[in-house]
């Protein structure tokens, strides 16, 4: 499916929030690449990240199926889109929620609008994928924030994914995410099969973000 795509999930890391989400997506908008880049970012600092770097693709970290009303700190689809979101990842293994929660959000947000669905394993891909969402990227939690990328650590969950997902549906692109530090494992994740990578400690903690991301997709 299409271009390989690296989404750099911001977190909460203190080097990725406020000012420093913006410095982060200033940085990441001028790594050329054959790639989509994405900036994960806190719904806080939507609007001043797609003003600070226009071009730049930005998503959500969660959304929930809610629409203009009563829903108290809850996150509107609808008023992220309005602020420049072009997608989001929902059921991150830091931010679960139910498989309708994903089915409703799905039904929601407007077509083009981009949702990665994370997973834990290949069942929950599997059943994650049977919602047609854009993208589900499998995440090994026990992986995550750790320095062995996942393609290293857990090859067979990330092939499984792809082959589990693609048995139910050609449209849904499959990314992995656990440890991905360097273009070796971004390369990597694409011969097993996915479209491409989900990570955040590479980037966010890197010494050097720019030299990070250009090594990450150097081998692209
Ligand atoms: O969403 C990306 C993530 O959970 C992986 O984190 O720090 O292992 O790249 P990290």
């Amino acid at each position: 499916m299409g271009s390989s795509i690296v989404v750099v999930n911001f977190k909460t890391y203190e080097t990725a929030q406020g000012v420093s989400a913006e410095d982060m997506a200033k940085i990441m908008s001028r790594i050329e690449a054959p790639a989509r880049l994405v900036a994960s970012v806190s719904a806080f600092d939507l609007a001043a990240v797609v003003q600070a770097a226009p071009g730049l693709e930005v998503w959500c970290q969660h959304l929930d199926p809610v629409g203009f009303g009563s829903n108290t700190g809850w996150l509107n689809p609808a008023t992220a889109i309005e602020r420049g979101a072009s997608g989001t990842l929902i059921n991150h293994a830091e931010h679960k929620v139910s498989i309708e929660h994903v089915a409703m959000l799905l039904d929601q947000v407007p077509e083009g609008f981009d949702v990665c669905a994370c997973a834990a394993d290949i069942e929950e891909a599997r059943a994650l994928s049977a919602l047609c969402p854009t993208f589900v990227a499998v995440e090994p939690p026990e992986l995550i924030g750790g320095d062995v990328s996942v393609t290293s650590a857990d090859p067979a969950v990330v092939s499984g994914t792809a082959e589990a997902v693609r048995d139910v549906s050609e449209g849904v692109g499959v990314l992995c995410g656990a440890g991905v530090k360097t273009g070796l494992d971004v390369s990597k994740a694409i011969d097993l099969g996915t479209s491409g990578v989900l990570l955040a400690s590479g980037v966010t903690m890197a010494e050097d973000p720019g030299a990070a991301l250009q090594d990450l997709v150097s081998q692209l």
